[in-house]
């Protein structure tokens, strides 16, 4: 086969925002480089195949949970004017599936770049973004659409459904630690259950997520003006505000807490919890790798150190 197609992209991690962004609220996302998904389109002289973990075979006989990647697969195909024939496509990731870090955008980005580059046609943000809203909303996993603009842009994004995205110049000197609890986290549901809890106590929710959208506000000029004590103590203010709506579990209580008492500055669940991924906020390289140390320790299956300098506006 030969190879003449490839695509990539990052994972992302939410900082603030989760939740009350699904409600208008504005959230800060970055993109998450220390794993990725890539996939590569080779020729074939047979009908679509594809190689990921969820299926290998014909794309045609793909399972359900890959129903939407299905459809975009089609619906590039048909933009780029090519038969839906003579092509397989190779998934390749870093980026643990379902744990909050933004896979599902993620693969749907690096298909779409792929065929592009396959079939040699330049793919401008736009399009890349209306392709991969496609895909997600056939996912139904993000309503807010935060992950796939984060992914697809590649910068540290101030994002509001309606009012859409602007860069952060970020100034930050600090490590943040992502660490997943090894569990899949259960964003659909976490969204679905949120929604019937302010149905069924508004006075006590709405609150809550005027708070999650000030601090946001507030982590925004942290993030500018390098405020790391401050950013800390939002990030787990915003923490405790995610736990009281009932998107945390007992394993990522357990490692936020060991985070705080390895000297971390702030700690909290990413993204739409009840499993998945927590993140932590250090000074350091050497504090990040202290507290990254005491989360395995503690249980978390994976962790990797995220320095906030990396992010090149
Ligand atoms: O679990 P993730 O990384 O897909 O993040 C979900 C974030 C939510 O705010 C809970 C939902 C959304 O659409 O933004």
């Amino acid at each position: 086969m030969i190879d003449f197609g490839q695509g990539m992209a990052t994972g992302k991690i939410i900082l603030m925002g989760e939740h009350s962004v699904v409600y208008g609220k504005p959230a800060i996302a970055l993109p998450f480089k220390q794993a990725q998904i890539t996939s590569k389109v080779f020729k074939t002289t047979n009908k679509i195949t594809i190689d990921s973990i969820y299926h290998v075979g014909l794309l045609d006989d793909a399972p359900d949970t890959l129903y939407g990647i299905k459809q975009l697969i089609y619906i590039v195909l048909v933009y780029l004017k090519q038969p839906f024939f003579g092509i397989h496509i190779q998934i390749e990731s870093s980026l643990p599936a379902q744990r909050g870090l933004g896979s599902s955008a993620a693969v749907s980005i690096a298909i779409v770049r792929s065929l592009f580059d396959a079939f040699k046609v330049e793919l401008d943000q736009s399009r890349l973004d209306y392709f991969v809203d496609v895909a997600e909303q056939i996912h139904h996993v993000n309503p807010s659409g935060l992950d796939a603009t984060t992914i697809a842009f590649g910068q540290a994004v101030f994002y509001q459904k309606d009012l859409g995205k602007s860069v952060i110049p970020l100034k930050m000197d600090a490590v943040i630690v992502v660490a997943d609890t090894g569990k899949k986290g259960l964003t659909k549901q976490a969204v679905a259950e949120v929604k019937t809890l302010w149905k069924e106590n508004p006075t006590v929710i709405s609150p809550i997520m005027d708070r999650l959208e000030a601090l946001t506000n507030e982590v925004r000029i942290y993030l500018e003006n390098n405020e790391i004590l401050r950013l800390g103590l939002a990030m787990t203010e915003a923490h405790h505000l995610l736990r009281s709506i009932k998107v945390s579990d007992d394993l990522l209580e357990k490692l936020v807490e060991v985070a705080m008492k390895s000297g971390a500055l702030g700690a909290k669940l990413t993204g739409g919890g009840k499993g998945g991924c927590m993140i932590a906020l250090a000074k350091n390289n050497d504090q990040a790798i202290r507290i990254a140390d005491a989360l395995k320790n503690a249980g978390a299956e994976n962790t990797w150190l995220y320095d906030l300098k990396e992010i090149v506006i």
